[in-house]
Parts: structure tokens; C-alpha cells; sequence
């Protein structure tokens, strides 16, 4: 996050003064008693209030007034993208577009995101290069602009459509070799164009200094699920990639392009997918937003300006989902204008705000992880609880173990939606360091696991077993670990993990 936005959440947060901390019953209650902020009537404003930023794609001949205004961050369209601005050796030419879109976002203090180095659509006159002239290109186009881009899409659209997990088969994946047919392209005799760029990328901001972040960003990987509950194939091998490669992979883009396809439409566990990105550290970016404002034949048909609100409340519940853009400003200038998928009418610099727009700025407005109302207010007792008699022939209630000193505990979170849950699980080493872990968890009945990252997994209802993989065995004195799963039916009621340590 550039230090302008984590600054004025830093103001945010220390502004809380008339927060009263209540404790009762030995639950704390966060009660702030300060009026309601003013809200914000920018999504720009809106956004950095709650620390993240709100984007829109641009071109030189559309930097109306409105992109400034309304927007903190830019991405070039099209300006940026090899077909532009790449020589077939890798050089650069017809910066002059890019140039006009980075020095317009400095004069405005936006973020600008560079879109894109390593692409098999729109490559020009790099079409079929090696990964040498791709590495070139990489440096050229880094260097060009430096610091200035606070995000690089390295790697964009490297999987194959119709949810088949899979990678592209067509140029630049074409240079790809499973050397030891195992299925992955992860091994250390592998080529992997993804992990080559990254690499390559990751070396010239070392070398420049510079404070650029590497994204990888894809389309239909948005939700955990894609229609009728099917496995987002494409979302998890998009996971895996950013695990594998996680010390190149700063940031994840989700493009989130929804229309009625099945692979697109927005799911109600996008914030789960979100979170399981972000719990990988990197952080998580919506990048190219728009919604076809039809969206009926779905189970999520409920209108254009509520399914806004979705998207970016499931952003917004993230707290390393650290930004949102918008595919264009109005619907009459999108790539996919008939779908009407954007937060303004109009053209030409003269815009008129859609529901959709009062949408987004109100739910921006309300920030993230809203405290839900409570129902009851909490009433301070006048008179200390009493404690009830006790009956002799009741058995003592059970006493909570004291924390083990060695070995190790684990503790669950659940994020839930009606059918299905993901759990993220947090095993911490005791007193001493721990070299492997098991976690037994029993789930409610009805409720099974489907996929799990991070761990080994043995059964997949009733009690389960996961295990350390090859790479997080091995956790230091009271530090902690983490992996995760994704489950169907309700886990609620799931009874506290046991943990083991090796
Ligand atoms: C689109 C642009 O909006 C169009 O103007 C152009 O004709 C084609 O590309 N995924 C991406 C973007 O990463 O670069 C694409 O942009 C939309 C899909």
C-alpha cells in the first residue's frame, strides 16, 4: 500500500477517541460513541478512508477531469500492453501514450498500475519471442518508469478458459517443459514462463531499488465456486501458482469481467477466494471491474448496483484486498458496452452517475468490517453476577487446559456462506520449536471438506486429519502456521482441532 493511503488509515483509526471498551462477562464489547463520520461523496475519498484505493482504466484521449476526481489509481487500457509500445527485440517505442497516463496520475496522486508485460493476446511485435527477449522487454519496460508504477501485471491471463485448471497451451506457454511429467510445471528442471518473468521482474526492481509491486492477474478466478457449486479450477490453480512462487508474487489481480458465462458470474464465496489469497500475504486487487447489468438467469440475478455492492463488500471484509478498479467510466466507452457494466452514463467528459455508482460509494462509505448493529445493547449489571449454587452431585465443569508449553494448538476461523464454508486454520508451536504437525478436526455431520491448501488431508467428513506439507513442517518456538479448507454444508458447531506435534 503507498504510504499516502496507509497514512490517512493510520489518521482513521487514531480518531476514535470516544471508543469505550466495555467488559462484561468477560466479553469485550467495542462501543464507539462518536457521531458517524461525515460521509465522503468521492470514490477516491471514499476508498482512502477505508485504506484502499479506487482505480479506472484510461486512455490519453479520455483524461477528463472525472479520473481525477473521482478515481486514485489509472491503468492504461491499452497504452501499456506490448502490441504498443514493445519492439520485436525486446526494445521500447510509442511510449508517448504511456508517458501522457503516468505523468497524468502523478499530477493527480494516483497510483498507476502497469498493464501488461507478458501476455499471449495484444504481444505485437513480440509474438513468439523467446524468453530471453522476453526478460528484455521485462527490464525495458520496469525501468522506463520505475517507482513510478506501483503495480506491474507481469504475468496476465496465463490459464486456459472453461475452467480446466489448466495453463495456456499457446504462445508464450508454448516454451513451457514438465521435465519430469509429473503434471506442474513447479520443478526446479521445469521452464515456466510464469515463474521466468517473475524472476526476471523481481531482479530489475532489486536491482533499481524499486518500490514496485508483481502481480499476476487473471479472469474467472474470482469465486471458490464457479455456477452450481462446480470448483473454480482455474481459481485454484491461480492459487497454486502464487503459493509456489510466492517469493516473486507480490499481488494478485482478480479482473472480475461478470456476465451470465458460468465461469462469470459472482459467487457468494468470492470473499472466501479473496481471503485465502490474501492469507497467502500477497495482496489481493479487483482490477478490472465491470458487471453486465443482466445478470437474471443466475442465482445472483439481483441487479446491477447490488451485485456492485458485492464485489466490493467482499473487498472491503479483506484487509489485504487493498484496491478496486473499474474497466472504464461509463458504459457507452467500454470495451463491452452492451453490457452496460460500468458506474456512469454518458461520454465525452460529460458523465451522469448510475445506481450502481451510489452503490459502490456507499458501501466504500461504511469501510471495512462494519460492526453489525446489535440487537440488544449491552446493559452494564448493577450488582455482580452471582454465582450459582453448586450441586454436589454435578461434576465440576471441565477447566480449560492450560496452553501447552510444547507440542502445539491450533485454532480455527470460519468464513461461511448458506451451503458452504471455508476454514482457516492456525497451528502455533509451544515453548519449543516443532519439526511436522497433524490437526484433527471433527466436523458437524452433513458438513465435508473439498479441497485443502497447505496441508495433507486424510478423510473428508466426520474427523479429519491434516498434516504439514514439505514446506511449513518445520515452525519455530511460538511462531505460527497456517493452511486451509474449503467445505461444503455448515461447519458451525465444528469442536475445537487437536493439535500434534511431530
Ligand atoms: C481490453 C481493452 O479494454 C480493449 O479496448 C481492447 O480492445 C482489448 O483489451 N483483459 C485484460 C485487458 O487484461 O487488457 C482487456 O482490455 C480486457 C480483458
Amino acid at each position: 500500500m503507498n504510504s499516502d493511503l496507509r497514512h490517512r488509515r493510520k489518521v482513521a483509526r487514531t480518531a476514535l477517541p470516544t471508543a469505550v471498551l466495555l467488559l462484561l462477562g468477560g466479553a469485550v464489547v467495542v462501543q464507539s460513541s462518536a457521531p458517524a463520520a461525515a460521509a465522503e461523496t468521492t470514490l477516491r475519498a471514499a476508498a482512502a478512508n477505508a485504506g484502499l484505493f479506487f482505480g479506472v482504466a484510461a486512455s490519453p484521449n479520455r483524461l477528463y477531469p472525472i479520473v481525477g476526481q473521482e478515481f486514485s489509481q489509472l491503468t492504461p487500457e491499452n497504452d501499456m500492453k506490448p502490441d504498443r509500445i514493445a519492439t520485436s527485440s525486446g526494445g521500447l517505442q510509442n511510449t508517448s501514450g504511456a508517458d501522457t497516463l503516468v505523468n497524468h496520475a502523478q499530477s493527480n496522486n494516483m497510483l498507476v498500475r502497469g498493464h501488461t508485460l507478458v501476455w499471449h493476446s495484444q504481444a505485437g511485435a513480440l509474438q513468439g519471442a523467446s524468453q530471453a527477449t522476453l526478460n528484455t522487454f521485462i527490464g525495458n519496460a520496469i525501468n522506463r518508469w520505475g517507482s513510478r508504477i506501483a503495480y506491474w501485471d507481469v504475468v496476465n491471463e496465463a490459464l486456459e478458459d472453461n475452467n480446466t485448471g489448466r495453463r495456456r497451451n499457446q504462445w508464450p506457454h508454448s516454451m513451457n517443459r514438465d521435465a519430469n511429467g509429473d503434471g506442474d510445471f513447479f520443478d526446479a528442471g521445469d521452464t515456466d514462463v510464469i515463474r521466468d518473468s517473475f524472476i526476471r521482474a523481481k531482479q530489475v526492481v532489486q536491482a533499481g531499488g524499486l518500490t514496485t509491486k508483481l502481480c499476476i492477474n487473471d479472469y474467472d478466478v474470482d469465486g471458490l465456486t464457479v455456477q452450481g457449486g462446480t470448483p473454480n479450477r482455474k481459481a485454484n490453480a491461480l492459487y497454486d501458482i502464487v503459493r509456489n512462487y510466492r517469493q516473486y508474487i507480490d499481488c494478485v489481480g482478480f479482473q472480475a469481467h461478470f456476465n451470465d458465462n458460468p465461469n462469470s458470474i459472482i459467487t457468494d464465496d468470492l470473499q472466501a477466494n479473496i481471503q485465502r489469497f490474501a492469507d497467502l500475504g500477497v495482496e489481493v486487487h479487483i482490477t478490472e471491474l465491470d458487471i453486465d447489468d443482466d445478470l437474471s438467469n443466475n442465482d445472483i440475478g439481483a441487479g446491477q448496483a447490488e451485485n456492485y455492492r458485492k464485489v466490493v463488500r467482499a473487498c472491503l471484509n479483506v484487509e489485504r484486498c487493498t484496491g478496486i478498479t473499474v474497466w472504464g467510466i461509463s458504459d457507452s466507452e467500454s470495451w463491452r458496452s452492451s453490457e452496460r457494466g460500468l458506474l456512469f452514463t454518458g461520454g465525452n467528459g460529460s458523465y451522469q452517475k448510475k445506481a450502481a455508482y451510489h452503490a459502490v460509494l456507499d458501501e466504500l462509505n461504511k469501510g471495512r468490517n462494519p460492526t453489525p448493529p446489535s440487537t440488544t445493547p449491552p446493559v452494564t449489571p448493577s450488582v455482580p453476577p452471582t454465582t450459582p449454587p453448586v450441586d454436589p452431585t454435578t461434576p465440576p465443569p471441565p477447566t480449560t487446559p492450560p496452553p501447552p508449553t510444547t507440542g502445539c494448538s491450533a485454532t480455527v476461523s470460519l468464513n461461511s456462506w448458506t451451503g458452504g464454508f471455508v476454514a482457516t486454520v492456525r497451528v502455533t508451536a509451544g515453548a519449543a520449536p516443532i519439526s511436522g504437525w497433524s490437526v484433527q478436526l471433527t466436523l458437524p455431520s452433513g458438513a465435508s471438506v473439498t479441497n485443502a491448501w497447505n496441508a495433507n488431508r486424510s478423510g473428508s467428513s466426520g474427523t479429519v486429519q491434516f498434516s504439514n506439507v514439505s514446506y511449513n513442517g518445520s515452525v519455530n518456538a511460538g511462531q505460527t502456521t497456517e493452511f486451509g479448507f474449503q467445505g461444503v454444508g455448515t461447519a458451525t458447531g465444528l469442536a475445537a482441532p487437536v493439535c500434534t506435534a511431530a
